[in-house]
């Protein structure tokens, strides 16, 4: 396995390389990620994982700074898992214009409107950061090589990936996107690397959102769809036991609009925050 930090070196040391699987990620890597690198390596032959965590996604008042920065263990668990390349850049060798302090003068993508809500309604600009940071990342790794390429993205950022199948579609990028599922603790909570942040205490109540979900799927399972209600139900819930609720919300799987009442496949989604943590997850339903 090789660790690179540079574009120019990446690209030498990919070549003409004709099928290469790229997993994106931000570092400190839990068996989620290592997931997602497995189903790479089942669809590639050379397995790239970049580690870069990126500004321009990061509100002023959110977590860039803390964020963990843990390269030589994520490398370990990256070695065992089959991979071929790390890629962890710096900031301004994927933002040539950074000066140091301000990304102002980066050219960024505009997602379509389906970034504008959920997720994207309490972090302004995130899904911008994410789409440029893909966009970038994508034409640093898939220089040069010829089909067929894939990318592998966890569906816990459901709205992410809506947002990185667009990015693809309406670029016509030449890049196939698999979705992986949600790797979960044996509680239910969903793997990601803000867990970390939780406090012990918090960590055990960290499964009472996955729980609301699973309430909400429950009732529409059993035929309620009166999904206004269900929603305001599971986040007062939440409320009382302590969270700071983002939302709750039952929508489209397809492009997480409100469902018609046509509508068989749904997702529920919940965004939330745990002391200082922000968590999110979902659960899909399809309605026979
Ligand atoms: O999901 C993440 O870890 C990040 O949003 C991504 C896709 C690596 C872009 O920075």
């Amino acid at each position: 396995m090789r660790i690179i930090h540079t574009v120019a070196e990446l690209r030498t040391a990919l070549g003409s390389q004709s099928n290469v699987g790229f997993v994106p990620t931000m570092g400190n890597l839990h068996a989620g990620h290592i997931s997602l690198v497995k189903i790479a390596r089942q669809h590639a032959k050379t397995v790239v994982v970049s580690i870069f965590v990126n500004p321009l996604q990061f509100g002023a008042n959110e977590d860039f700074g803390k964020y963990p920065r843990t390269l030589q263990a994520d490398c370990e668990k990256l070695q065992a898992a089959g991979t071929d390349i790390v890629f962890a850049p710096s900031v301004e060798e994927v933002y040539p214009d950074f000066d140091g302090k301000q990304l102002n003068q980066t050219m960024t993508i505009t997602p379509p409107p389906l970034a504008d809500t959920l997720c994207g309604a309490s972090r302004p600009g995130h899904f911008s950061g994410v789409a440029t940071v893909v966009m970038k990342l994508f034409n640093m790794v898939f220089y040069n090589t010829a089909q067929p390429n894939v990318a592998v993205f966890g569906k816990k950022d459901f709205q992410q990936l809506l947002v990185i199948r667009q990015l693809v579609r309406q670029f016509n990028l030449p890049i196939k996107i698999i979705a992986a599922e949600t790797g979960r603790e044996a509680d239910g909570l969903a793997m990601s690397s803000r867990n970390g942040y939780l406090s012990p205490q918090e960590r055990q109540q960290a499964t009472e959102l996955h729980q609301a979900l699973r309430l909400v799927i429950d009732h529409i399972a059993s035929g309620n769809r009166d999904f206004a209600s269900l929603q305001a139900t599971a986040e007062n819930n939440l409320r009382e036991k302590g969270w700071l609720v983002d939302y709750v919300a039952v929508r489209s799987v397809h492009d997480l609009t409100e469902p018609s009442s046509t509508d068989k496949q749904l997702m529920v989604l919940g965004a939330a925050k745990l002391g200082n943590t922000r968590l999110i997850d979902n659960i899909e339903i399809t309605l026979d």
